[in-house]
């Protein structure tokens, strides 16, 4: 009997998701929550600009609440943990981008407690499109002895990322670069890239005290820069990176970073993507050391990233990928450290 599965939303990942549902053989779409009144009561084929499917889409917690459900996949604009609670009270597994992939001992309790009365989990699937800068880095660790070190990069064109509010006002491109830095992002961005470094120090063992500390660089325009949110004028940010260093006896072993351009071109200092282009890279240094680059989460042009955006995808499929192990797994907030291989499966044309 295949799963039954709940996505919660219908933004761009949740729309990615439903068609990673429809194609998992073990997986089916039995409701979907929405939060805009337009999708309330319409079917979820529709939503999506296909044939009907024959799920209604609520906006009524209850109704979701009510539904038999293995699993909701979680993945609204704003985080609430009291609608993760009453779904997890409510015997349904929660699969989710937006947090918890390893989070602290504080502020859990009453999710655990939700977890054990339903009999079910919470696994948060990463971040950065969903494990590139932890899962990732912790399975090419395998291959090594003694790390010393571990690297994980997201390098991007931002204008490919279709949340053109977000970019301006919360990322801050576009402004002066003492209002970016002073700007919400690094903050936002702490709480999903520190879980990242602690898990990557807790499960390589790396000594539990060490200094974390963050940073933020800008590049500014030289010349205008056409973007998605208008004209990005001379002297305004037009690139950002972000990075966080684990410390231990003074040296780094462990680094993560994002680094978000409009282009290449124009910018100073003189950033660009170099020859490799928009891309992952994952550094293990150690006996031996390896490394990796990921290409294929990023579009082709920004443009097609706009209209369906891979990295997007990738996020929705690890999701949904993870649904039958996190519903296999004992009852709690279930890390990716403590479930088995989460793979995807054949094309539905090609499975046996
Ligand atoms: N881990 C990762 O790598 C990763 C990657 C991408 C995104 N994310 C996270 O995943 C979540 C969804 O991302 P997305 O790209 O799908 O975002 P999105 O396209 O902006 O869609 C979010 C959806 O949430 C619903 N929504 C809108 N306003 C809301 C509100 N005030 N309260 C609750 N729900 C609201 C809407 O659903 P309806 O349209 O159904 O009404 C909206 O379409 C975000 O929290 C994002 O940060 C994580």
């Amino acid at each position: 009997m295949p799963r039954k599965v709940i996505q919660w939303a219908t933004g761009s990942v949740g729309r990615a998701a439903i068609e990673c549902i429809q194609n998992h053989p073990d997986l089916q779409l039995v409701g979907c929550w929405v939060h805009s009144p337009d999708k309330d009561g319409r079917d979820v084929g529709e939503i999506l600009g296909t044939a009907p499917i024959g799920v209604t889409a609520t906006s009524k917690m209850e109704e979701i609440l009510d539904t038999p459900a293995d699993a909701v996949l979680y993945a609204p604009l704003l985080p609430q943990p009291r609608e993760v609670e009453a779904l997890l009270r409510s015997g349904k597994n929660v699969v989710t981008p937006v947090g918890w992939f390893f989070p602290e001992g504080k502020n859990t309790a009453d999710l655990e407690a939700a977890c054990r009365i339903g009999g079910v989990s919470l696994h948060g699937t990463g971040i950065d499109p969903g494990g590139a800068t932890e899962i990732f880095p912790l399975v090419l660790s395998s291959m090594t002895s003694s790390v010393t070190f571990v690297r994980a990069e997201e390098f991007s064109d931002i204008r490919s990322y279709g949340a053109p509010d977000v970019v301006r006002h919360i990322m801050m491109f576009g402004a002066p670069p003492e209002q970016a830095a002073a700007g919400p992002m690094l903050g936002l961005l702490d709480g999903g890239f520190r879980q990242s470094v602690r898990m990557i120090l807790d499960t390589l063992g790396f000594d539990d005290s060490p200094e974390i500390r963050t940073s933020h660089a800008a590049a500014v325009a030289t010349a205008p820069i056409d973007s998605p949110i208008g004209m990005i004028e001379p002297g305004l940010v037009a690139a950002q990176r972000f990075h966080w260093e684990a410390v231990v006896d003074g040296n780094v072993v462990v680094r993560i970073g994002v680094n978000w351009l409009m282009g290449s071109e124009n910018l100073e200092p003189a950033w660009s993507f170099g020859p490799e282009g928009q891309r992952y890279e994952i550094e293990v240094h150690g006996d031996p050391d390896a490394n990796v680059t990921i290409h294929g989460w990023h579009a082709v042009n920004f443009a097609d990233g706009l209209l369906r955006n891979p990295g997007i995808v990738a996020t929705a499929a690890h999701c949904v990928n993870s649904i039958p192990y996190v519903c296999d797994a004992a009852p709690g907030i279930r890390t990716a450290v403590e479930l088995p291989l989460v793979a995807g499966r054949a094309h539905p044309k090609l499975l046996g």
